[in-house]
């Protein structure tokens, strides 16, 4: 019997810590050997010229979640994890959205099922919380972040998920003692409606008025109070999808204080801007997203949050609709009026080569910060470092070998999800992920898909340390 089921050799290892070369021996779905001129393997990757990195883990995409008002996410855990795998990623963390009035356990049940043996990479759940009752808050939260489902999101915005500071600190008392980690949505939803209300009044109902009713204020001041909510709840919590600098000083503010606050921003709000939909009639719905890409003096923002720290997460916030679809960005009913269509877009495959391409290859960010900022942030944040995140022996063997010279233009037609448009269309990136492996097994061989879904496996995570469970 061969010593590994597999060797991947001659290639420059990332860890979010050093780059170093090494060959990687695997065996069992599991890293065990990291060492020079391994031997003795059922096969054998020749990784000479590319880079061996973690599998991306992205953090924040949304798979069959039932939207309001007629619309339907475009991916389910079939199309949306295969987009995620060409991409890069091995695993996946969807939302289970909280349904008013049912059991969250049901909700879950029917999440799992819709993903049993459909997942082309690993996957692990958040739960949305749209109704913190006394018991969720008391019995069902508590239960369900001991069985591995330790990130909760929360939202200050959307009028039928909105939580008040009140529900907002209940769920952050109930993390902090049983050892979850809340995300939190930050905008204000009263400052939104008067100023949706304000351009219906004046007749502005294109898709470009949408940026204008969620203006940087908007975040700005959901952020100091989501902040201010966690530092009165004594919990660290996830500030996500930042698209500004004066949200991000908020969060610098915050960790000056010596709050543990983590910023999470999005390829969106490095590569688009506002004025992407200036001419544009109804076709800017494809880039309505919330909060909505800014300026170009924003982008540098961002750039400088990837940088300098501030950002721990960089995340898809992949939650696609499709533009040529009524169900989608047409929007139900037809109603041409930018306050019906459905927030969000695609960007699960696309997020890894936009940031190696504009962050390492611009030369802004390092190799292990990129590591860092995909794949082993996103293990740590939420409970699934050290089985995930890294190249380590004994995690599992999650790993993308990556080609910094390949040189692509993206293009939707090349994509692999069930959307009908990328908003990143035509820009040019150097980088591409060329072989994926998941727990061992090589599921893309140089861009050609090898694995089958069912083949990702569901990942709890696992609760941080607390007096009520330890
Ligand atoms: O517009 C967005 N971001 N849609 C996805 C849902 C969310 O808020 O993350
Ligand atoms: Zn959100
Ligand atoms: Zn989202």
């Amino acid at each position: 019997m061969e010593t590994f089921d597999l060797i991947i050799a001659n290639g420059t290892v990332a860890t979010a810590a050093d780059v170093f070369t090494a060959d990687i021996g695997i065996r069992g779905g599991k890293i065990v050997q990291i060492g020079q001129q391994l031997t003795g393997a059922t096969r054998t990757l020749d990784a000479t010229g590319k880079y061996v990195l973690p599998g991306g883990i992205d953090s924040h995409v949304h798979l069959s979640q039932p939207q309001g008002g007629g619309a339907v996410i475009a991916d389910d855990f079939e199309s949306g994890t295969r987009s995620a795998l060409f991409g890069g990623n091995t695993t996946v963390l969807p939302f289970c959205l909280q349904e008013k009035g049912v059991p969250i356990r049901e909700t879950l049940k029917d999440y799992h099922a819709q993903a049993e043996g459909e997942c082309y990479t690993d996957v692990s759940f958040h739960l949305i919380v749209s109704d913190p009752t006394e018991q969720l808050i008391g019995q069902d939260l508590p239960a369900l972040i001991a069985d591995g489902y330790a990130s909760l999101k929360v939202f200050m915005t959307y009028e039928d998920l909105r939580l008040s500071d009140g529900e907002i600190l209940q769920t952050l008392d109930t993390a902090r003692a049983h050892g979850a980690t809340v995300m939190i949505h930050c905008e204000n939803e009263d400052a939104i409606r008067f100023l949706i209300d304000k351009h219906e009044l004046a007749g502005e109902i294109a898709p470009r008025a949408h940026a204008a009713t969620r203006p940087v204020a908007v975040e700005r001041e959901a952020t100091h109070r989501a902040i201010s909510l966690a530092e009165i709840a004594d919990v660290p919590i996830v500030i996500v999808h930042v698209s500004n600098g004066q949200s991000i000083e908020e969060i610098a503010r915050g960790r000056a204080r010596g709050l543990k606050i983590i910023g999470e921003t999005c390829p969106q709000y490095l590569t688009l801007t506002a004025k992407d939909l200036e001419g544009m009639d109804w076709e800017g719905a494809k880039y309505v997203c919330s909060p909505p890409p800014r300026d170009e003096a924003a982008q540098a923002e961002c750039w400088t949050g990837l940088e300098n720290g501030t950002f721990d997460l960089f995340s898809s916030d992949h939650c696609p609709f499709r533009y040529d679809d009524d169900r989608g960005k047409l929007t139900p009913l037809g109603r041409k009026n930018f306050r019906h269509i459905p927030n969000g877009i695609p960007g699960v495959e696309t997020r890894l080569p936009i940031l190696f391409s504009q962050g390492v290859m611009a030369g802004r960010i390092s190799l292990e910060r990129f590591v860092a900022l995909t794949a082993t942030n996103h293990a740590r944040t939420y409970g699934l470092y050290p089985q995930k995140g890294t190249i380590a022996i004994g995690s599992d063997a999650d790993i993308t070998i990556w080609d910094p010279e390949a040189r692509r233009t993206i293009r939707h037609a090349d994509l692999h999800d069930a959307c009908d448009y990328t908003p990143y269309e035509g820009i040019e990136v150097t980088g591409w992920p060329e072989t994926v492996v998941l727990n061992g097994a090589v599921v893309i061989d140089r861009g050609v898909l090898t694995g089958t879904k069912g083949q990702g496996r569901y990942c709890p995570a696992t609760p941080k340390k607390t007096p009520a469970n330890t």
